[in-house]
């Protein structure tokens, strides 16, 4: 039976490694080697990684390649491209990427694609053009988006980093939280006979996608009619018995399949949302822009794969220098919503404990993933990253130029972005401080009094990645970036990226629990969730 990868030598050269880079700082490696930024910097098309400023070294690299190596990455990489059932606990194909890239999947798979792709973009076209109605007979201007996780996240996510590319008249809106308050603000504002609804859960089970669709179907049928939701009403799921007994119309089902994981699923209709609110042309971009990254995962030497590189540094960091969090931070307000797309990405897909052969881990996996665009974040929890006990590693994301094409706010927001991640590697030493509050004419009685405080360590580490504007195509390359760079963590760490049982016994624990009391708890703890149940409803 095959070991754990931390048996391989490869993995004890590199954790060898890591216990001497723990005791440098990233001052004392970049003095060293006036050349650093050269070697630790790749380019590829119009997208930029420096890594110059991670706590690493050329021989740190060469190790970890290492590493990827005899974890057989390489091969990894050809079984996902060609669809073998690589999410072996559930023995599933993981094949989003041939939701954009014709090379990957066979040909039954890509006949599959495109046939759907068909059906969407005719679809689109139909509601945008005005051809595809309300039953009253009035053009769809808002659309409702109901799903939770994958299904709602990722949709999210386009819809309001390509918020400059929307046409159409269509908005968009989003309902995932279980406790209603989304959709009663929408039925407060919105007219049903000029909203459109998307129930997207690839099972169509999830309770509270379900109890949302069930809500915003009553309403409808409230205001228009019985027959109403058969034409306001549209689903993506693999469900069709469930999508039947909802009163989905049969030209209003879209496909999904196993093969497509909810967290990779933006690719395929669960984007529909999307497509309606930037059209099909412009979805088509941010699918070729994915594209192009995978090819680039396929093809290039892992020296100068984006994702590789990305993938290497994010479990460096994890595993072999122990830090325990990745902020992710955009330098663009229109990816606020990236940090939370990332983590359902990174740790619904790594946040596993258990390898592919089914033993416990020896070593830190995902690592907690968080974040808020700059430079807002600057101005909250920065203080903490920069002074604070616990070191987390840093993501910077920062296009060249604003979504609408301008410089000039972005070059602010580049000089934050810039000085920055200045600051959390090189930081500022006592001496540093002393000098200046000397300058600045402070009595040394003052000096002595704040200079401790004033101390920033740095030798946190950072990864820069830098492209020319936010427009469909380049999100479409920055989510397959990292949706690859997840899988060469995975690869690494020896796991299964691709299931998700840590999230199915809160479901079912919740199944268990009756709110009106009516039913008592059973099981562990049963008598204190009764309390509980009970307190609820005393002081409501
Ligand atoms: O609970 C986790 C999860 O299964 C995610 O993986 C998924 O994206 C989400 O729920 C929604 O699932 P569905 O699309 O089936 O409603």
């Amino acid at each position: 039976m095959p070991e754990l990868n931390s048996t391989l030598p490869a993995w004890a050269a590199v954790a060898a490694h890591a216990q001497t880079m723990k005791g440098k700082h990233l001052r004392e490696l970049t003095a060293a080697d006036p050349q650093r930024w050269e070697k630790l910097h790749v380019e590829y098309d119009s997208w930029l990684l420096d890594i110059s400023r991670q706590r690493i070294t050329q021989e740190t690299l060469g190790l970890l390649l290492d590493l990827a190596r005899a974890t057989n990455l390489s091969e990894r990489i050809t079984e996902m491209f060609r669809g073998d059932p690589i999410n072996v606990t559930e023995g599933r194909a993981v094949l989003h990427t041939a939701l954009r890239s014709d090379f990957a999947g066979g040909k039954a798979i890509q006949a599959e694609v495109h046939e759907s792709r068909k059906k969407l973009s005719e679809f689109v076209a139909a509601v945008r053009r005005g051809e595809k109605r309300g039953t009253t007979g009035k053009k769809f201007k808002h659309v409702i988006n109901i799903g939770i996780g994958g299904s709602d996240l990722g949709p999210l996510l386009v819809c309001e980093a390509l918020h400059h590319e929307w046409s159409g008249g269509i908005t968009p809106h989003f309902v995932s939280n279980v406790d209603r308050t989304q959709l009663e603000d929408l039925t407060r504002t919105l007219d049903p006979a000029e909203t459109l609804i998307i129930v997207c859960s690839k099972t169509f089970v999830t309770m509270e996608t379900q109890a949302n669709a069930n809500a915003a179907r009553a309403w409808m049928v409230g205001a228009l009619g019985e027959k109403s939701p058969g034409i306001h009403f549209v689903a993506v799921s693999t469900n069709a018995a469930a999508m039947d007994a909802f009163g989905i119309a049969k030209s209003h089902r879209f496909a999904m399949w196993d093969w497509v994981g909810g967290r990779y699923s933006v690719w395929s209709a669960i984007g529909l949302v999307a497509e309606l609110v930037i059209g099909s042309e412009k979805f088509g971009d941010f699918l070729s822009g994915a594209s192009d990254i995978d090819n680039h995962f396929k093809t290039t030497p892992f020296e100068k794969n984006l994702p590789v590189l990305m993938g290497l540094m994010a479990a460096w960091n994890r595993t072999f220098l122990g830090l325990p969090t990745l902020a992710v931070l955009p330098y663009d307000q229109r990816l606020a919503r990236l940090p939370a797309y990332l983590q359902q990405l990174e740790m619904e897909s790594n946040g596993k404990s258990v390898s592919l052969v089914g033993e416990r881990v020896d070593f830190p996996t995902a690592p907690v993933v968080w974040g808020e665009p700059g430079s807002n974040s600057q101005h909250s929890f920065f203080q903490m990253l920069h002074q604070g006990t616990p070191t987390a590693a840093l993501d910077f994301i920062a296009p060249l130029r604003g979504s609408w094409g301008g410089t000039e706010g972005q070059d602010l927001a580049l000089q934050n972005c810039l000085a920055q991640s200045q600051a959390f590697a090189f930081g500022h030493t006592l001496d540093e401080v002393d000098a200046d509050l000397k300058k600045a004419g402070t009595t040394q009685k003052e000096i002595a009094r704040v200079r401790n405080h004033k101390v920033h360590e740095g030798n946190r580490p950072s990864s820069l990645l830098m492209y020319p504007q936010t427009t469909a195509r380049t999100l479409g390359g920055l989510l397959a970036l990292y949706e690859h760079s997840v899988f060469v963590q995975g690869t690494l760490w020896g796991i299964n990226s691709f299931d998700q049982f840590g999230v199915e016994l809160g479901k079912k624990l919740a199944l268990g629990i009756d709110m009106t009391g009516k039913t008592a708890p059973t099981g562990q703890g049963a008598a204190g969730l009764a309390e509980l149940i009970g307190y609820v409803k005393g002081h409501r």
